[in-house]
């Protein structure tokens, strides 16, 4: 144990608990007190290397950098909150614009809001207004925020929904989770299932394709378990979608934002969506949330959409700082998140060979995500050992975050130092070993 934890942070806890209201918060006992570049501290000064990034919102580093730091407190000296959606200001206005030139060609309208819930509450409506329609489709294991609009198509958990319906209209279809393939077939010889059970059950039998306004996907599915598609997945949505003149957002809340090397994670698929969403990483640690649609689909009616705190100028000022950043260091950043993803690929996927628990090992750049079973033969889901897993490697100094069902994602700051990559790597493996050594076996 190369932490320790005394009645000062057990005491927050405490407090935490009997005021606040509701969490997903781990099982560890994590108090942040100040990070910077690879490190993150907690109140009790203890150092961590940080592979879950805040959940992935500080993908060039802890706290952002200087350059981010100081455009923000530059910005908060004159005026930090504009009611942009009431009042015209120019900060935001070059943000966007600046914005427009990381999408394809024909991207060029912008909304801004304050969360990857609201960006999707947002594409929701525009879709809807768009096209005249009222349903939507989502897939199981995605995940699109736990407002009512986007939980509607958020499907990765029950207590995520327990008790909240009746949803919006939302028809689900099992995403392609190849290690857990709903149809127990294997990729590629299932001849892309999946692909042709939306054609022939959701579209055929509950809803007909003219009445759905959108289709919405993650092009990795996050919080549901880090699972990358195969490339025929993501382009048979796409193709469903324009035989039936149906929208397609990409979900890039999580994935996008050079997360797995590209600016939009949907580039891997060779798709374009016609409508992406994203929050975490944009803002650089502020609240920030963005809707970027296709130009082509028009504008919405004055008034049909807004808030107040969309644009706000301290938070567009890191965000156009960073935004700055990744787009003069583009190639180095790309280059850095292949390079030490493979890395992080190469030695979890020996994992995978040398330890029983480890069941699959999944990525793209450096969003990775490894699932933990009993064994590689039941494959049954090794809930208790991935807490294990969580808890030595707080310990001993790493902080990691959960995902899926006994599944652990791996998130480094793309600009973490391979030495630090390393420890955080041997880290990890120690608590593998361990969990290995100890597991239950299936029953
Ligand atoms: C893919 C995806 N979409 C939407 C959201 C919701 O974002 P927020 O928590 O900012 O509302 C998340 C959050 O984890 C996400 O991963």
């Amino acid at each position: 144990m190369r932490i320790k934890i005394t009645d000062r942070t057990r005491d927050i806890i405490a407090r935490d608990r009997k005021v606040m209201l509701t969490t997903t918060r781990e099982h560890y006992p994590f108090v942040s007190h100040k990070a910077e570049g690879d490190y993150t501290y907690d109140i009790e000064g203890n150092r961590f290397i940080d592979f879950a990034t805040f959940i992935s919102v500080y993908n060039f580093g802890e706290n952002a950098s200087k350059l981010v730091r100081d455009a923000i407190r530059s910005q908060v000296g004159n005026l930090m909150h504009a009611a942009f959606t009431d009042y015209y200001s120019e900060l935001p206005v070059v943000f966007a614009e600046n914005l427009v030139k990381m999408f394809p060609k024909g991207f060029g309208r912008v909304f801004f809001s304050n969360s990857g819930a609201e960006a999707n509450e947002a594409a929701i409506k525009f879709s809807k207004i768009f096209t005249k329609r009222q349903y939507m489709m989502g897939f199981y294991n995605g995940f699109h925020g736990r407002t009512l609009g986007s939980l509607s198509l958020t499907a990765s958990k029950n207590v995520q929904r327990e008790h909240f319906g009746p949803f919006n209209a939302v028809v689900h279809a099992p995403y392609a989770y190849c290690y857990r393939c709903p149809f127990n077939q294997e990729y590629p010889s299932c001849g892309m299932a999946c692909v042709d059970y939306i054609k022939k059950y959701p579209l055929a039998k509950e809803v007909p394709p003219s009445e759905v306004a959108a289709i919405f996907v993650e092009p990795v599915a996050g919080e549901g378990g880090y699972i990358v598609p195969p490339k025929e997945f993501i382009q048979g949505i796409r193709e469903i979608a324009s035989d039936n003149g149906i929208l397609m957002v990409s979900d890039e809340v999580q994935a996008g934002y050079m997360r797995t090397g590209t600016f939009l994670a949907m580039d891997h698929f060779k798709v374009e969506a016609d409508i992406y969403t994203m929050a975490k990483a944009v803002g650089a640690g502020l609240p920030m949330g963005v809707t970027v649609t296709r130009s082509s689909l028009g504008n919405i009616p004055s008034g049909s959409h807004a808030n107040t705190f969309g644009g706000n100028l301290a938070a567009v000022a890191g965000a156009d700082a960073q935004l700055g950043y990744v787009r003069k260091n583009y190639g180095e950043l790309q280059a850095a998140a292949y390079r030490k993803g493979k890395r992080m690929m190469k030695r979890l996927k020996q994992m995978m060979e040398d330890y029983e628990i480890v069941g699959d090992v999944r990525g793209l750049g450096m969003m990775i995500g490894v699932e933990l079973v009993k064994d590689k033969r039941s494959k049954e889901p090794a809930v208790e050992e991935q807490e294990k897993v969580l808890e030595q490697c707080f310990s001993n100094g790493l902080l990691l975050l959960p995902c899926g069902t006994s599944s652990i994602r791996l998130i480094p700051p793309l600009t973490i130092s391979d030495a630090n990559l390393e420890t955080g790597l041997n880290l990890f493996e120690d608590a593998i070993k361990s969990a290995n050594r100890n597991r239950k076996r299936a029953r």
